[in-house]
């Protein structure tokens, strides 16, 4: 009998170290095998050019959703930006990265970015995202939130009224650019008069489109460009920055009227302040961050409104209920946005198909196993936007235009991330839902218009934006 036992055990040792060997000799050699499917493209620049170019057509999700359905709807291998990648796709691709920021993942941004911007080689290291994540919320908290409508609606107002009304057509985009920029410059850096606005935002124009750009630094490529344009914000920012250190040590100006002064009277744990450079840095990324999104998903408003009589009916009878309510010359409040209930799901659509940003890198930390396949460390991640927000498995019938969508508790969990997930989610999204739900206020409350190019192109580069700028017939509503 023992030997029995014995003999049972011997065999259970040999199965089980056999098993091993097989999966160590496995993990060892096959390494490269279990890499994700896919291709590399060109030598160098890889995939790039299909990958830019399908956005320039305006169908960024083409690079994506081919891809998917050639090799994997969870994972594929590529060649980007100058970098080995994988791209994620689906919500459980989402997932995986939201839930493993830091730990297997961290933040990434092509070298264009980090050459643009020479000090975000720091603001893109944890360290530093840590920072500013810390110091954002007392700039983006609720309290901090209410008290901007007013200013926003004060600014919508004059926006309108100097860019909109007593015209018979406009262009939208440009006019959303100023919009948003304007708030921005106002809220951020307490600069507020258009002439001064308008000198600060040309060089931004040059800035976000060379930003995503394949980084050749020569006379006339749009990195070069905006490599130009980034030194001459960051000089601008230095001679406002230096002056409000004069106004804050004179009382002239106070700690909190902005993120500026909020920055530069705010020490790190250590006592330190931030140095003149760090602080035109940061505000560059987020003046950056906090304009262009959103003057995009305003453009498309206008775009889907103009498309969708039905649409726009239901957001004007809600603006015009508040509208209303209100005294003459009373500005929105807290609970006014409260109210716009249908205005935001009418939103919510809008970024689902015309997301903003269409996706961001992560680096690999380690080596890891995602969906069976081995992601190598210092490898890029990228996830998608459009691979769920254009998914039928995540969106039914995902091309209709359909705010419902939206109704009680909503998307199912990482379908919908028009502002990321996880650590590095937006922390403008509260402050970007203001700035466009005024923005469907005024506009709707003053007009009903029309495209005047029925089938305009759309491009994206890197957000997505109307080839001609959207032009647009309006029809002023009666008073
Ligand atoms: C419709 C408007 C906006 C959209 C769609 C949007 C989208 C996003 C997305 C998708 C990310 C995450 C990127 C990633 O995963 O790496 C992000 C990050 C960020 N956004 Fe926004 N954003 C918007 C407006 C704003 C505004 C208004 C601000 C500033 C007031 C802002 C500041 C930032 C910052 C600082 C980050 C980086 C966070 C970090 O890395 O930890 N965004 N945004």
């Amino acid at each position: 009998m023992e030997i029995f036992y014995v003999s049972l055990v011997s065999f259970f040792v040999i199965i089980v170290s056999f098993a091993l060997h097989f999966l160590f000799f496995k993990n060892k050699s096959g390494s490269s095998e279990r890499l994700p499917p896919g291709k590399t493209g060109w030598p160098v620049i890889g995939e790039s050019l299909e990958f830019l170019s399908t956005g320039w057509k305006g169908h960024p999700e083409k690079f994506i959703f081919d891809r998917m359905a050639k090799y994997s709807s969870h994972v594929f291998r590529t060649h980007l930006l100058g970098e080995k990648a994988a791209v994620f796709c689906g919500a459980a691709g989402n997932k995986f990265l939201f839930s493993n920021e830091n730990k297997l993942v961290q933040a990434w941004w092509p070298n264009s970015v980090n050459k643009v911007f020479p000090s975000s080689t720091q603001t893109s290291s944890k360290e530093e995202a840590i920072k500013m994540r810390k110091m954002l919320p007392n700039f983006l908290k609720p309290e901090a939130l209410q008290r901007y409508i007013g200013i926003m609606d004060h600014i919508a107002q004059r926006h309108f009224s100097s860019g909109w009304e007593n015209k018979d057509q406009v262009e939208v985009f440009p006019l959303c650019k100023n919009y948003t920029f304007w708030i921005a410059s106002r809220l951020f850096v307490s600069v507020e008069e258009p002439t001064e606005v308008a000198k600060m935002l040309e060089p931004f124009n040059v800035l976000a489109s060379g930003l995503i750009s394949v980084p050749v630094d020569l006379p006339g490529t749009p990195f070069n460009k905006a490599i130009k344009a980034s030194n001459e914000i960051r000089k601008m920012l230095v001679a406002i920055i230096k002056q409000r250190k004069i106004d804050l040590a004179e009382g002239k100006a106070s700690p909190t009227q902005d993120i500026m002064s909020h920055m530069l009277t705010t020490s790190d744990e250590n006592g330190k302040f931030m140095n003149e450079l760090d602080v035109a840095d940061k505000i560059l990324g987020l003046l950056i961050g906090g304009h262009d999104t959103a003057s995009s998903a305003c453009t498309f408003i206008v775009k889907y409104l103009a498309e969708l009589p039905e649409i726009y009916e239901g957001v004007y009878k809600e603006q015009m209920e508040i509208a209303n309510s209100k005294a003459p010359g009373e500005l929105l409040n807290w609970e006014d946005i409260q109210k716009m209930k249908y205005s935001w799901n009418v939103a919510c659509e809008v970024l689902r198909l015309a997301p903003p940003l269409q996706g961001a890198f992560r680096e690999a930390l380690s080596e890891f196993m995602f969906n069976g396949f081995s992601i190598p460390k210092g490898w890029k991640i990228y996830w998608s936007v459009n691979s769920t927000h254009r998914n039928p498995e995540c969106f039914s019938e995902p091309l209709k235009f359909d705010p419902t969508r939206f109704d009680g508790s909503g998307p199912a969990p990482y379908t919908y991330v028009p502002f990321g997930g996880g650590p590095r989610m937006c922390p403008g999204k509260e402050y970007a839902r203001l700035e466009i739900l005024i923005f469907m206020h005024n506009l709707v409350k003053r007009f009903k218009w029309e495209k005047m190019i029925a089938d305009e192109k759309i491009v994206v580069d890197p957000m997505p934006i109307p080839a001609k700028g959207l032009p647009v017939r309006l029809f002023a509503h009666k008073a």
